[in-house]
C-alpha cells in the first residue's frame, strides 16, 4: 500500500475514527429501532417475560455486530475501488495475520458461548415447575384439523373441544398427534412445540392473571389441506369461572357417554340434548371428533371457525342433507372450504342413532 507506484489507499488513523463514529451512531440508532418495535402480540404467561427480555438481549448484541460488519464492508468497497488505469494491476500480495485472526475468532465464539448460556438459562427458568407446586395437567390432542382438550378436574375426567383456563393458574400441556406432526402453539403465551405421533411433549404455562379473555391456538407445522384452517381458542377464565366450568363439563360428560357408547347402534334417534353434548364433546370412545370444534353454532357455545359457520351454513337444509354431510362430507362442499378437512370417518364412529339425532336437532337449531 505505501509502494509510489499505485495510489496510497486506505484511510490511516483519522478513518478508522470515523467508522468508529459512525458504527456507534448506526448501532445506537438500530438498537433503539429494535427495542422500539413491537415484535409480539401480549405477554400473557410468566413465561412470556422471560422470552421478551431474551429477545431484547440478542436485538441489542446483533445490532452492533451486524452494523460492524456493514460498516467495514462498505469502507471497504469505497476506498479500494478499482479507479480507471488499473484494470490490469493486481492488487498488492496478502499474507496472515495471525493476530487479526485469533482475535476475530476469539471474540465471536465468546459471544456466542454467552449467548447460549444465557439463553440456556432462560430455557430452563421457564420449564421450572412453578414454586406453589400447583400444576394443571391438559392433555391436547391434535388431529387434521383440530385440537382437542382432556381433564381431570375434581376427581372427574372430560374432554372438550374448547381451551379453558382459570388465569393466574399453572398449567402443563402434555401434547400428542392422533396422525401427523402438528404444533401447539399460542403466541400470547409464547410457547409452542410440536405434536408428533407416538411421543407425549410438554411445556408449562403460568397463566398470568390479567389474561382473562381470549387467545389464539395455532397449529404451526404443516400438517396438511386444512393445516391453516387449525385454529382455535384458548378462553382464559377468572378461576371461579373456570371452576364453575369445569363443573358444567364433569357432570354433562358421564350421561353423553353413555347414551353415545357403541352397543345402542339399535335404539333410535338420540335425543336433543344428547346430540347437542355430543357437538360439544365429541366421543372419546369411538374417536368422534367434536363437531363443535371446527364449527361455530350458537345453539351450543361453540366458535370453531375451522369448517363452515352452522348458524349460516345450514339454516334451510333438510335434515336427510344434513345426515349426508356428516357421512359423507366431501359429497357437496360450501364454497370457500377445501375437500378432505372434515373427517370421513363419522359413519364409522357415530352410531346411526347418533347420527340421525344429530341430523334432526341441527335441522331444528342451525340458522335459528
Ligand atoms: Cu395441524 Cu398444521
Amino acid at each position: 500500500m505505501e509502494r509510489g507506484d499505485t495510489t496510497t489507499r486506505g484511510r490511516g488513523r483519522r478513518g478508522v475514527m470515523q467508522m468508529v463514529v459512525i458504527g456507534v451512531i448506526a448501532s445506537a440508532l438500530g438498537i433503539a429501532l429494535g427495542l422500539a418495535i413491537n415484535w409480539f402480540p401480549a405477554a400473557d404467561s410468566t413465561q412470556a417475560d422471560k422470552i421478551d427480555t431474551l429477545w431484547d438481549v440478542l436485538v441489542i448484541a446483533s445490532v452492533p455486530v451486524f452494523v460492524l460488519v456493514s460498516v467495514v464492508i462498505i469502507f471497504a468497497v469505497i476506498d479500494f475501488r478499482m479507479r480507471p488505469g488499473e484494470e490490469h494491476l493486481d492488487g498488492p500480495p496478502i499474507h496472515g495475520n495471525t493476530r487479526l485472526e485469533v482475535i476475530w475468532t476469539a471474540i465471536p465464539a465468546l459471544l456466542i458461548l454467552g449467548l447460549c448460556t444465557y439463553a440456556y438459562v432462560v430455557l430452563t427458568d421457564i420449564e421450572d415447575a412453578p414454586a406453589s407446586g400447583q400444576e394443571r395437567r391438559v392433555v391436547v390432542t391434535g388431529q387434521q384439523f383440530t385440537w382437542t382438550f382432556a381433564y381431570a378436574e375434581g376427581g372427574r375426567r372430560f374432554s372438550s373441544s374448547q381451551l379453558y383456563l382459570p388465569a393466574g393458574e399453572s398449567v402443563k400441556f402434555v401434547v400428542r398427534s392422533k396422525d401427523v406432526i402438528h404444533d401447539f402453539w399460542i403466541p400470547d403465551f409464547r410457547m409452542k412445540i410440536d405434536a408428533v405421533p407416538g411421543i407425549d411433549t410438554t411445556y408449562r404455562v403460568g397463566v398470568v392473571p390479567r389474561a382473562v379473555g381470549d387467545h389464539d391456538i395455532v397449529c404451526a407445522e404443516l400438517c396438511g389441506l386444512g393445516h391453516a384452517y387449525m385454529r382455535q381458542t384458548a378462553h382464559v377464565l377468572s378461576p371461579a369461572d373456570f371452576r364453575a366450568w369445569a363443573a358444567r363439563q364433569g357432570r354433562a360428560a358421564t350421561p353423553a357417554a353413555g347414551a353415545g357408547g357403541a352397543g345402542q347402534q339399535a335404539s333410535g334417534p338420540i335425543s336433543a340434548d344428547q346430540a347437542k353434548e355430543l357437538f360439544v364433546a365429541g366421543n372419546q370412545q369411538t374417536g368422534a371428533t367434536a363437531c363443535g370444534a371446527c364449527h361455530t353454532l350458537s345453539a351450543a357455545g361453540t366458535t370453531g371457525t375451522t369448517g363452515p359457520n352452522l348458524d349460516e351454513g345450514v339454516a334451510d337444509a333438510p335434515a336427510a342433507e344434513i345426515k349426508t354431510s356428516i357421512v359423507k362430507p366431501d359429497a357437496e362442499i360450501t364454497q370457500r372450504y377445501a375437500k378432505g378437512i372434515m373427517p370421513s370417518n363419522f359413519g364409522q364412529t357415530l352410531s346411526a342413532g347418533q347420527v340421525d339425532g344429530l341430523a334432526k336437532w341441527l335441522e331444528e337449531v342451525a340458522g335459528k
